[in-house]
């Protein structure tokens, strides 16, 4: 993708004495006392403001915290924990700046943090008025935010169409750089594992991934669904029996080009979906009427974790069973300490997918761990997103 690269400015000296502003992703998880109970989104934004830091510019950051109503600011709505966090991380303090738009009072050497970027009226429609108010605030444009690269709104999209420089931080661009390699240039055979509760909700992805991927691996009730459409009793797990037609569909594209979706020979089934209920071994055809499917069986997992290890490239989004459960663990922990030992390029991204990345201690083990929930998502879906489109179109001049 051709974009502008922060990197690159800061490299040539560009950004020596210039106001930069940073659109980061700090939507972090908190509890109800406003604690920040994951930070990783913190932390991955940190290596594009030091480098704002050491280029010698006046470093303005901003970004969104949960979706408040416009023009109506509310403590629960504030940076301030993040502000703190992100202090801890620069070992310098961060002051937290309140509306700020008319104006942004920093010089070389120094970060600002400007509060939640979505108090401001007009941010969520893009409003052009707010977006050149924003771009007359900086002399480079950065955007950092992968989160929110799916979002076409004024910190995200607008500003960078007004703004004198409107280039990609060091988080978005390793997320266009590994996508890419996933994704436009895989090295073969490309293996993705598609897994959730529903098909519904990630039909788009299998549709799309089913024109590019060797190996389309389905997990969870998505998994039921397309068990079922192969023919195969499920009992009373989880599936969308109206969207058997389009599972079906996805089975004979994948075909047509040779490629497969490797179907669930022997499963763990329960009769409750409980921590503590009995887990059993079947064969996918001995699925009883009352029976659960809460996990692919060993030697399913272990026919997927050869196919892992031979891959070139892995895409991976989503447990294949419901490993929250000890019980019911073995599919996803097989498939991820696969991935971890295969020399494939792997890419994961979604919040369950990186939960059981943590639970296995695999996270050096996975070539990118992508930031983004809704934009990870959409990239599968085969979308552009508008933060990568506005950038392009910049760099083109
Ligand atoms: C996310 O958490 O996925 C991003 O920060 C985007 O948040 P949004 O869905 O509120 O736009």
């Amino acid at each position: 993708m051709n974009i502008l690269r922060f990197s690159d400015l800061c490299a040539q000296g560009r950004a020596r004495g210039q106001r930069v502003f940073i659109r980061a992703d700090l939507n972090v998880p908190q509890d109800d006392a406003g604690n920040i109970t994951e930070d990783t989104r913190v932390r991955a934004s940190v290596p594009c403001i030091r480098m704002a830091l050491d280029a010698g510019a006046a470093v303005m950051v901003t970004s969104h915290l949960g979706r408040p109503t416009e023009g109506e600011f509310k403590p629960e709505d504030s940076l301030a924990p993040v502000a703190k966090r992100l202090g801890e991380l620069l070992g310098r303090e961060v002051p937290l700046k309140r509306d700020w738009v008319a104006g942004v009072d920093v010089k070389p050497g120094e970060v600002v943090l400007l509060e939640n970027c979505r108090v401001n009226k007009g941010e969520k429609k893009n409003s052009p008025e707010l977006a050149q108010k924003l771009a007359q605030l900086c002399d480079i444009y950065v955007n950092d935010a992968f989160g929110t690269a799916h979002r076409a709104e004024a910190t995200t999209y607008g500003i960078a169409q007004y703004a004198k420089v409107a280039c990609a931080g060091p988080l978005l661009a390793a997320e266009i750089d590994a996508i890419t390699k996933a994704l436009a240039q895989p090295k073969r055979p490309l293996v993705a594992i598609v897994a959730g509760s529903k098909v519904s909700t990630k039909l788009t992805i299998l549709q799309s991934l089913a024109k590019n991927v060797d190996q389309l691996v389905v997990g969870g009730g998505i998994a039921n669904t397309f068990m079922l459409a192969a023919g195969l009793p499920i009992g009373k797990s989880l599936a969308e029996a109206d969207l058997l037609g389009d599972a079906k569909a996805v089975i004979e594209a994948m075909k047509a080009r040779g490629a497969a979706v490797p179907i669930p020979t022997d499963v763990v089934v329960a009769k409750t979906f409980a921590a503590d209920a009995p887990a059993t071994v079947k064969a996918a055809k001995d699925v009883a009427p009352d029976d659960m499917i809460l996990d692919i069986g060993p030697e399913t997992a272990k026919q997927l974790a050869q196919q892992l290890k031979a891959a070139g490239t892995i895409v991976w989004n989503g447990p294949v069973g419901v490993f929250e459960f000890d019980a019911f663990a073995h599919g996803t922990e097989t498939v991820a300490r696969a991935i971890a030992q295969s020399d494939a390029f792997s890419i994961a991204g979604g919040g369950d997918t990186l939960a059981a990345i943590a639970k296995y201690g695999i996270e050096k083990d996975i070539g990118y761990i992508s930031t983004g929930g809704g934009a990870f998502l959409e990239v599968l879906e085969g979308k552009q997103l508008p933060a990568f489109e506005i950038l392009e179109k910049r760099a083109k001049g």
